[in-house]
């Protein structure tokens, strides 16, 4: 049984309040006047501190209290309806809607937990693409009403005819439409409450200037996540000319995005394993040797390596979150900021056996760009700011971005080695 003896609190900064409505039979401090805030939302914060708190041993957030008093409740009162937010600490964890009222005895399963999560509706717009279909299945498994845009150009493509029935038979809805026609896109849009782009990056990118239009038009979109999905654009204004279409171009995007005012996540993902780690960094590797490898200078720049999966997952718990909007939200769990050489050492130790190493050096790598095509050039150049450079792990998160591992310490991430083991 909870507490009866529990101060409440405003909570993020809200200046105007409703009493909850078993306030009556609590002592209770700091309770303001009765209002609404502009979103019909009041928020109040209860910290446990009962040691027979039943929360603490059946919590819904799924992760594991050393001491139970850890958990708060926040509940918050709608206008129409009740909500609640979890959290540790000052870690806001879920944003639920309540589809009963709660009490002060209410008992939470993590299956109960599951299922009152508050439900968005969510499409994804190049669901079949090699994130975009991680991001179908994530946003499912977190329980989301779940929208793949069934591209009507994608013509005699059987996989991804195959691909979108496969997310129609796990319970996703397939929206017709396509970036050359506007008013099918908007007609999409209007479905939905979340907007995540996952089309490929290679020259698709600008196309999302559409769908910005389409969304702004649409108005009801509650946060847009456009494709970025690896290094932060943001930081990679000096990359080498080879490279930085892509980065140049999700900035346009950006820029897009901020000016029509419709809120947004950037989800900076680094590097996801299964193109960098599965061939121990490698340019166009993508199983691992058992013999040799070749190292960028001495393999010790810090990169940052994300499960796909982990990405996805990361990237749905973002899309509720108030803490995540208009907002870069980084993908670093601590442990997967690996050098190339620290990640051929895990693999090492899996095989057992140590592999035979060279190194290139800078100039070297340089020289060969020029040798390559244009559009290999550009995957070298990147390869080079990551691990020559170490861009994406040389920094401090900004004090405007937010860091997925800390918002999200429930999620329990694939660290390489266990990634590496499936190539054994
Ligand atoms: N961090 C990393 O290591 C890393 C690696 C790769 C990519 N990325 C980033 O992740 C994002 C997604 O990349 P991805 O590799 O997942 O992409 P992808 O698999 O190459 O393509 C994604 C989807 O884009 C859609 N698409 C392709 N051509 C299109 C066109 N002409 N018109 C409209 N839609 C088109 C298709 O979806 P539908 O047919 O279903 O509509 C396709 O399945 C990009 O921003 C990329 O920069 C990051």
């Amino acid at each position: 049984m909870l507490s009866t003896e529990i101060p409440w609190e405003t909570q993020l900064g809200r200046k105007r309040w409703r009493r909850p409505p078993w306030e009556k039979e609590m002592e209770t401090t700091n309770v303001g006047e009765d209002g609404d805030d502009e979103k019909g939302m009041v928020l109040f914060k209860r910290e446990c501190n009962d040691k027979d708190c039943k929360l603490g041993q059946n919590n819904p957030t799924g992760m594991e209290f050393k001491d139970h008093r850890e958990l708060r409740l926040i509940h918050i009162i709608g206008r129409n309806g009740q909500y609640g937010l979890w959290s540790l600490k000052n870690t806001l964890l879920y944003y639920i809607r309540l589809p009963c009222t709660l009490n002060l005895h209410t008992e939470f399963t993590n299956k109960t937990h599951r299922e009152l999560r508050m439900k968005l509706k969510v499409l994804i717009i190049g669901g079949t693409g090699y994130i975009g279909k991680r991001l179908v299945k994530a946003s499912l498994q977190q329980g989301h009403e779940t929208y793949v845009l069934q591209r009507s150009d994608i013509g005699g493509d059987v996989e991804k005819v195959q691909m979108l029935l496969s997310f129609k038979k796990q319970g996703a809805r397939l929206l017709i439409g396509s970036f050359n026609d506007h008013r099918s896109l908007v007609e999409a849009v209007k479905q939905v409450d979340i907007v995540i782009c996952t089309i490929s990056g290679g020259h698709q990118l600008l196309l999302q200037l559409k769908l910005v239009v389409a969304i702004k038009e649409a108005g009801n979109i509650k946060r847009f996540l456009p494709s970025e999905f690896g290094a932060n654009p943001a930081r990679m204004g000096d990359a080498m000319e080879q490279g930085r279409a892509i980065f140049d171009d999700k900035m346009v995007v950006r820029k897009a995005i901020e000016d029509a005012g419709i809120p947004f996540t950037y989800v900076s993902a680094n590097c996801f394993a299964g193109i960098f780690v599965g061939g121990l960094c490698q340019v166009g590797h993508f199983l691992p040797s058992r013999e040799s490898v070749v190292l960028y200078g001495d393999g010790n720049q810090k990169a940052v390596f994300m499960d796909e999966d982990d990405v996805a997952a990361y990237t749905i718990r973002t899309i509720d979150d108030p803490r995540t909007v208009n907002k870069t939200v980084y993908l670093r769990p601590p442990a997967n900021i690996l050098s190339q050489r620290e990640v051929v050492g895990i693999w090492e130790k899996l095989i057992g056996k140590e592999l035979k190493k060279s190194s290139l050096s800078e100039q070297n790598i340089l020289n060969i760009m020029k040798e390559k095509d244009l559009a290999e050039q550009g995957v070298w150049s990147h390869f080079y700011h990551f691990f020559y450079q170490g861009c994406l792990a040389n920094f401090e998160i900004e004090d405007d971005a937010e860091e997925a591992f800390l918002l999200y310490p429930d999620i329990k991430y694939t660290k390489m080695e266990d990634y590496l083991k499936q190539y054994l």
